[in-house]
């Protein structure tokens, strides 16, 4: 049974993922209602209707359950309780069981494992800590990465020998924490893909993805690896789908060893930054492509019409004044996205632009020259 155009849809989480969503459903005539537990939001700016809530209160989401026809996230880490709650009152997608999965480390590597996808060598430590170069040769040096609540590189530290393993866990305030080693990566790339309620699979066109500080920077369409790997990284994707039953929008993110090994870095049970580049750039983008799975709708073409190199827009660029938008804004092949945030800080994911053009490597000379005058601007 279709969610037709009309209906009231619901969004779990604020931020700039879920604004892109409500923009995509509401200009095929749906209404969303967002539950956020912060007054000022990216989403909430742009929403039908607000429920300024905790995304564990009951009444709130009772409310959000019987106003909407289906109910889709933003943000992994919704208790996935409370994902279990509204289906009692509606459809929801992604499900608690995927979204629990995905929001933890240790599950979510667990879960690979388990199911012959390759990742990094890991140790779980989850209180005191007996991993030392000694017990665990193969790891060091590596990164320790708290289990749950991470974000661009945030609750992760990379570290060298036992002392410095020590401390970094004891920062972690009793935390369970995943310790990975320190890959040497060629690059990284990241595919997305839609699975419906009927089973229907699209995967969106492999993004190579460039990170500075544990933040993506720059993703670049077509990615520039070799087919076979294209291949590869997509039927992972959809196996990693299959295994979770998952419905809805999905992303894997992927590391390429210097050997040409393909590994599975994380999942995100949503649509992913590396994928914005599908706005301005594909038949179909990805928020188009999560309203079409949640509302049981035929999903859309993910066809690639132009090369594109989608660059984000920090907090940073902020320091002095206002970027000087026109270096963006001239040029005809460039499209400028802000989320509408009230305060830049460092870090702080505030936009992005998208250049297209005949080749990847001509837009990214372009995105990378605009992004220079972009920083020269503000000092
Ligand atoms: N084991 C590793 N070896 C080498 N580099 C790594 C490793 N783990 C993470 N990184 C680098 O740090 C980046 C962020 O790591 P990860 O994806 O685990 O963090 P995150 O906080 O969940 O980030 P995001 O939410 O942006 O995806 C990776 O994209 C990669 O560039
Ligand atoms: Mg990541």
């Amino acid at each position: 049974m279709s969610i037709m155009p009309g209906a009231m849809l619901g969004l779990l989480g604020g931020g700039q993922l879920g604004r892109m969503f409500i923009m995509a459903a509401q200009s095929m005539g749906y209404q969303v209602t967002v539950l956020d537990p912060s007054r000022d939001s990216p989403a909430g700016h742009v929403a039908d209707r607000f429920l300024c809530a905790d995304f564990s209160d009951k009444t709130a989401l009772r409310e959000l359950g019987t106003t909407c026809a289906g109910v889709t996230t933003e943000f992994e880490n919704i208790p996935a309780d409370s994902l279990s709650f509204l289906a009692e009152y509606c459809i929801v997608s992604p499900d608690a069981d995927s979204v629990a999965i995905a929001q933890n480390r240790i599950m979510e590597k667990q879960f690979l494992v388990t199911n012959g996808f390759p990742v990094a060598a890991f140790a779980v430590i989850q209180s005191g800590n007996a991993v030392s170069p000694d017990t665990h040769p193969e790891l060091f040096p590596g990164i320790l990465k708290v289990s749950r609540f991470g974000y661009d590189g945030k609750g992760q530290v990379r570290v060298s020998n036992k002392a410095e393993l020590d401390a970094a866990f004891s920062s972690m305030k009793g935390e369970s924490c995943v310790f990975e080693q320190l890959l040497p990566l060629r690059s990284e790339i990241s595919v997305i893909v839609a699975r419906g309620f009927d089973d229907e699979l699209s995967v969106f066109p492999v993004a190579e993805n460039r990170h500075v500080q544990g933040i993506l920077d720059v993703s670049i369409v077509p990615a520039s690896v070799p087919r076979e790997i294209i291949q590869q990284a997509s039927e992972a994707t959809i196996r990693v789908a299959e295994k979770l039953d998952y419905r809805g929008i999905l992303c894997v993110e992927f590391f390429i060893l210097a050997d040409g090994r393909l590994l599975i870095n994380e999942i995100a049970p949503r649509t992913h930054n590396s994928g914005h580049y599908t706005i301005d750039a594909c038949m179909t983008s990805q928020f188009e492509q999560q309203v079409r799975t949640l509302c049981g709708l035929p999903l859309g073409s993910t066809k690639l019409l132009s090369a594109a190199v989608m660059v984000n827009l920090l907090g940073d660029l902020w320091q002095q004044k206002e970027p000087d938008w026109k270096q963006v804004l001239q040029h005809t092949n460039t499209k400028l996205h802000l989320y509408g945030k009230r305060e830049a800080r460092p870090g702080r994911k505030m936009g992005h632009y998208t250049v297209l053009d005949t080749t990847a490597e001509a837009a990214l000379q372009q995105a990378l020259r605009i992004k220079q005058l972009l920083s020269e601007n503000t000092n």
